[in-house]
């Protein structure tokens, strides 16, 4: 017999992936507010998400766009600075930001983070990324390294950011073949005890295993239900095994309409709009030595980036966020088609079948 719900104390956690770039996250040209990446639709989008009881906001942190005719998320909003004006403006939800390993020097990453978790009172969270886009490094003359180092690397950024946080101001030394820390020395350190939540997105045997060592957060992108409940139990017994624990989260693209044929058609829209020239670019530069992604259709990428769909009526969505829960996945970073309405949709539409189902929710109880 499968758990009941919450028999084991887990709650779901409902977080957007929010549209802090242009075109998030659909390789189409069929987007029915095209200007919502800008800092003031954030800001309504973060509210309303708060309002609703959403546990968490998160953005994706690009340099440059992907060209096509979207020119996929091309205007983007800085990871660093919104968290700072959204944690300002807000004062319940947990606001992410994201860094890409090779671009900020940790001490610089762990000072920001610091700062933010203050100007937060204690709800900030930082997802840490190696990097895998020549398309962006080159522009900047930073190599992308080969897999496999670029997470040896991506795990020690994290240890010297969880030492700057959490030893003695001016006490903490650190050297790797990419960091040389002496004196390491961060004043104030973050609210939150022992250190402000770390995630890692990736999904690799690399990024699996960096995971389990020392993040609090896995983001994933598994394609299905099935998928989902393998690597999710993949991720929770490797952490488990080093008496460590981890929670997960994938970002599901939710459309619902009142009718399955309704919500087909919609889908078909942004897929008879595809922009063929941003996928190609997307598609060409992330899988590169990743394999994650290996064999994610043109559909798939144009779809939310390779999100898994969710996608049906509002019963039919409902079910599906409560049979991944019950798979195992913590957290949903979910994409929306049209963010603000959405958003109300969700608090109305869905959130009382998800309660009416028993689905234990964190911040969105009743
Ligand atoms: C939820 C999620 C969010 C991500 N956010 C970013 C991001 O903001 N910037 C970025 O360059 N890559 C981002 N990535 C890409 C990952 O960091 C990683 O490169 C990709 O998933 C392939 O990882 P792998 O080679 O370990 O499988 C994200 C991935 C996931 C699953």
């Amino acid at each position: 017999m499968s758990p009941t719900p919450g028999d084991d104390g887990r709650r779901m956690q409902l977080g957007l992936f929010m549209p802090n770039c242009s075109y998030a996250y659909s390789m189409s040209t069929y987007k029915p507010e095209p200007d919502d990446w800008t800092y003031e639709s954030n800001l309504r989008i973060a509210l309303a998400a708060e309002a609703a009881g959403f546990d968490f906001l998160f953005p994706v942190a690009k340099w440059k766009g992907y060209g096509g005719k979207t020119d996929y998320l091309g205007n983007s909003q800085e990871t660093m600075t919104w968290a700072a004006a959204l944690l300002a403006n807000t004062s319940r939800i947990r606001v992410f930001s994201t860094v890409h390993v090779p671009v900020f020097h940790p001490v610089a990453t762990a000072k920001m983070g610091a700062t933010l978790d203050h100007i937060g009172k204690g709800r900030w969270g930082l997802n840490i990324v190696s990097g895998w886009s020549e398309l962006e490094f080159g522009m900047m003359g930073i190599e992308v390294m080969p897999h496999a180092e670029r997470y040896r690397r991506t795990e020690a950024y994290i240890e010297i950011l969880k030492g700057l946080w959490t030893q003695e101001p001016g006490s903490f030394n650190y050297e790797c073949p990419w960091y040389k820390i002496t004196g390491g020395y961060v004043r104030p350190q973050p609210l939150q005890k022992p250190h402000p939540v770390i995630a890692n997105a990736g999904s690799s045997e690399d990024a699996k295993e960096v995971v389990s060592r020392v993040c609090d957060w896995s983001f994933i992108s598994p394609p299905t239900l099935e998928a989902s409940r393998e690597v999710v139990a993949d991720i929770k017994r490797r952490a488990q095994r080093l008496g460590r624990s981890v929670q997960c989260a994938c970002y599901p693209f939710v459309l619902w309409r009142d009718t399955e044929r309704e919500a087909e058609e919609e889908r078909r829209r942004i897929l008879d709009n595809i922009d063929r020239v941003a996928v190609d670019n997307w598609a060409r530069g992330l899988n590169v030595q990743s394999g994650s992604y290996d064999n994610f259709t043109a559909e798939q990428f144009a779809l939310g980036a390779g999100a898994q769909p969710v996608i049906g009526t509002r019963e039919q969505v409902a079910e599906k966020l409560r049979d991944l829960f019950e798979a195992g996945m913590d957290g949903f970073l979910m994409i929306f088609l049209d963010y603000y309405k959405d958003t109300l949709r969700f608090e109305r539409e869905i959130l009382p079948l998800l309660r009416k189902m028993g689905v234990p929710l964190l911040g969105a109880r009743a």
